[in-house]
């Protein structure tokens, strides 16, 4: 169960096949913000000891992600570049609350959130490409990112009760759904 609030729509879908080598350098930048992300917070939070070994794991799998991704284009003759973010994760992050721990509950929960967007989107793009070996790479991805979601949910179970978490997730769910239809860019990217 990936808990979000909302369906990517089918435009979405059939943009980035159009795009897929754009989508390609996104998802390159994903993986590494995904890496810096959980990086982020084992700088911020080393008094907790539960999130260390986690948070440490998921940032090598993302940075292995990474070096897939840029393998991809490597092999597309694609080059990674520079890129202008699309706002989503900016706006994920003004959700956050002020304080802790209600602020690493949030912060684990949002990236419980992205993790799950992307794997509903690496879902969508395995079904449909007709390149069957990069549906195949889609394909693997999505299983490490479900639970990548399921891991950062159980992270933020350590700091609440487990019915707290579950309502804010369903909050979050739903602005995450909100900031994703207020979305009006016509860039080919995995979070637009
Ligand atoms: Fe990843
Ligand atoms: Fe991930």
């Amino acid at each position: 169960v990936l808990n979000l609030a909302s369906k990517t729509k089918p435009e979405w879908l059939e943009r980035s096949l159009e795009h897929i080598d754009d989508v390609l350098i996104d998802h390159a930048h994903c993986e590494k913000k995904a890496a810096g992300a959980a990086l982020r917070l084992l700088f911020r939070y080393p008094q907790h000891d539960f999130l260390q070994l986690p948070l440490s794991e998921i940032a090598r799998e993302e940075l292995s992600h990474f070096e897939l991704v840029l393998e991809e284009l490597r092999v597309r003759g694609v080059a990674l570049g520079r890129q202008k973010p699309s706002p989503y994760g900016g706006k994920l992050h003004q959700l956050f609350r002020p304080r802790d721990p209600d602020q690493l509950v949030d912060h684990l929960l949002i990236s419980a959130l992205i993790e799950a967007r992307s794997c509903e989107r690496f879902q969508l793009l395995a079904g449909a490409l007709e390149d069957k070996r990069l549906a195949a790479f889609y394909e693997t991805l999505l299983v490490s990112e479900a639970r990548h979601h399921r891991l950062y949910v159980e992270l933020a179970e350590q700091l609440a009760p487990s019915s707290e978490v579950r309502a804010r997730l369903q909050a979050l769910a739903e602005s995450e759904a909100e900031i994703l239809a207020s979305e009006t860019s016509p860039l080919a990217r995995l979070h637009t």
